[in-house]
């Protein structure tokens, strides 16, 4: 399995490298991956390509048998290339965006596409036979700071071209987004706007300024920009090579869709680093996020990029505790990690990163983390077996939708309300519950219950789908906001749940973004804040109801029988507490089993074994008794702080 670090030679003093390379296949890595910021190394003049840096760096290596996966080097644009040609993306103001960074460039700029072309092809020309070369990955994090969206000329005009492709007509087109609406209609495709800057937008903050119609399609064209520009590199790279092509992607990250831009990859990598300068991550968040990239193209992934020291750019996060390196790395085995690699091998010295730590520090000398990761990896290459190809028990799903993420994020309905945040409340519930759960789209019939939290943009194919899944004895889950919008962003002409009332039985009458806390009570107990609908049930029994405001007693929470499944329709958002017990009741009934764990254990099923984790800092008692298949030894159920097992549990 692959066990590696990130790697950049081009940080240090060549006479530092074969030290370097000794340590690293004496910890245990086997695999580096490398290139992917070196384009001004390959190419320090336009068209005068070199690799003999590289090459030296790859044979340094393997001669200790390390491994390499490379990245294309097109998310750092080298200065001769943007002082020659304007490749630059520009913000929603027409502000240019300045070089000095990375990750400054458009999709559709025909420049930098061609620059692209020339850089990818020499690179795999070079390297399509060396041996060491194991996998490729391209560029690196696609709109990683904020860089999906541009608003130049060329991109206005592909959208123009997209918009064209799809709708066939500008008739069609003003008709579908209601441009008749303060007399926006186009004459022709070459009219088209960009989402910009307009008068709006001065009054109200960066919100509001446009028809959510325009709005929502630049969003899924600037998604598919990267997705068509990332598969120009595949393409070049397929005529060449065989290897596996990932790209790494990033976790929750929503402005490109991860479902279409893992769509060409051979696999899914991902950047992981729970606790950093930004904030630390409820360990429910980290699992959440590996199931996404997972439920991305539905397969195993690799970890490209694990935190393994304390990071930050200017100021530090927390520093991982002894035991955490190792626990995060069975927590990304549990949702389907079957190769990591370390961000990065040693802390560097200069530059943006100087206080992003690695497995080693600024000196390079092997510390606590490095031996910590050692014993993980020898640890890792005896379990291969459950790793590499293993797959979870899912009972439930958690729907991600980039449509409603981008939807939601156009029209937020209420303040306080974050679509993301509500797809995390449902997660973080059955993870609470230990409740083996995916997240990803499509394939219901798997999954004893399905969540479309908030479906608000649905399209009459999804709804035919999932009324079969339900009438064959499925149980789906629907929230507030669900069923109102069509592909258009149009809001239907229908009374609320909109397409779902029939499967629901209800109707929500009215509704109420309160801004205080409305109690919630009878099957379930506590609060609601955001939102709350006012459900007139029909053929649906009423779980709980309000217990406070003008709707007081006015159901809140509802379940229907539909064929030979149920529909639960959840009318409000609900505290952590009061989404543990519906996520329970929902469960019971759906057959799947709930356990009971002290707080801060995770359990995740498996066939014929559990992978069970404490991310508490103190010994626990999990509960689950049985034989360890690290160790071989019998588990009586106590897991030190931050410990990991796999266990083969010996009855109830
Ligand atoms: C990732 C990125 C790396 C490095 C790391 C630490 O987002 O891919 O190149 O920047 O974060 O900041």
């Amino acid at each position: 399995m692959i066990f590696g670090v990130d790697y950049y030679p081009e940080h240090w003093d060549e006479s530092e490298w074969e030290n370097q390379a000794r340590l690293m296949r004496e910890g245990g890595f086997n695999t580096v991956r490398m290139g992917e910021f070196a384009w001004k190394l390959f190419e320090k003049e336009e068209g005068k390509l070199d690799f003999s840096f590289l090459d030296k760096a790859i044979d340094v290596l393997s001669k200790e048998g390390i491994k390499v996966i490379l990245g294309t080097p097109t998310a750092a644009p080298p200065k001769w290339l943007v002082n020659k040609y304007d490749v630059l993306q520009r913000d929603k103001y027409g502000r240019k965006k300045g070089w000095g960074a990375r990750r400054e460039c458009c999709a559709n700029n025909p420049d930098y596409i061609a620059k692209s072309e020339i850089i990818v092809t020499e690179m795999i020309k070079h390297y399509k036979d060396n041996p060491n070369v194991i996998a490729w990955q391209i560029d690196n994090e696609f709109g990683c700071h904020a860089s999906t969206r541009c608003y130049c000329e060329h991109c206005r005009k592909k959208f123009g071209e997209w918009l064209e492709e799809k709708y066939g007509s500008i008739d069609n087109l003003n008709e579908k987004w209601g441009n008749v609406f303060w007399s926006l209609e186009y004459d022709s495709f070459d009219d088209i706007i960009l989402p910009a800057y307009n008068s709006c937008e001065g009054a109200y903050g960066d919100l509001w300024s446009h028809n959510p119609a325009l709005d929502l399609e630049f969003r899924r064209f600037s998604s598919d920009s990267w997705v068509k520009y990332q598969k120009l590199q595949i393409d070049i790279l397929r005529k060449y090579t065989s290897a596996p092509i990932t790209h790494n992607l990033m976790g929750h990250f929503s402005d490109i869709d991860a479902y279409d831009l893992s769509r060409d990859l051979d696999f899914v990598s991902w950047d992981n680093y729970p606790d950093n300068q930004w904030g630390d991550s409820e360990y429910e968040y980290v699992s959440m996020a590996h199931e996404n990239m997972r439920g991305a193209k539905n397969k195993n992934f690799v970890v490209m990029e694990e935190q393994s020291g304390p990071a930050g750019w200017d100021i530090l996060g927390s520093t991982p505790r002894p035991g955490q390196l190792r626990l995060w790395t069975y927590q990304a085995a549990a949702h389907g990690g079957e190769g990591i690699v370390y961000f990065r091998f040693r802390t560097a010295l200069f530059g943006m990163e100087q206080y992003w730590y690695g497995v080693t520090d600024h000196d390079g000398v092997p510390r606590r983390r490095y031996y910590e990761l050692k014993r993980t990896g020898e640890e890792l290459q005896r379990l291969e077996k459950y790793i590499i190809g293993a797959e979870n028990k899912y009972d439930a799903l958690i729907v991600k939708s980039y449509d409603n993420s981008w939807g939601h994020d156009i029209k937020r309905h209420a303040a306080g309300y974050n679509y993301e945040n509500h797809l995390y409340s449902f997660y973080k519930a059955n993870a609470d519950l230990n409740i083996t759960t995916a997240v990803s789209k499509g394939g219901y019939d798997k999954y004893k219950a399905v969540y479309m939290i908030a479906y608000n943009i649905v399209n009459d194919a999804e709804t035919a789908e999932l009324r079969e899944y339900v009438k064959n004895g499925g149980t789906l889950v629907l929230t507030f906001r669900s069923g109102t919008r069509d592909e258009y962003n149009r809001v239907r002409p229908l009374a609320l749940p909109g397409v779902f009332k029939e499967m629901a039985g209800i109707e929500a009458v009215e509704f109420d973004a309160p801004r205080r806390n409305v109690s919630v009570c009878g099957g379930v107990n506590g609060t609601a804040r955001i939102w709350c609908d006012i459900i007139e049930p029909d053929t649906a029994e009423t779980i709980c109801a309000y217990g406070s405001e003008y709707y007081k007693g006015k159901a809140a929470v509802t379940v229907n029988r539909y064929g030979k499944g149920r529909v639960y329709y959840i009318g409000c958002d609900l505290d952590d507490g009061a989404m543990r017990e519906i996520v329970s009741v929902i469960s019971k009934s759906a057959g799947i089993e709930t356990i009971d764990a002290p707080k801060g254990v995770e359990i995740i099923n498996r066939d014929g074994y559990k992978i069970v984790l404490n991310h508490n800092e103190n010994a626990v008692c999990t509960g689950v008794r049985g034989r360890s298949l690290i160790s071989g030894a019998e588990f009586d159920g106590t897991l030190e702080g931050y410990g990991a097992e796999f266990v083969v549990p010996c009855g109830p």
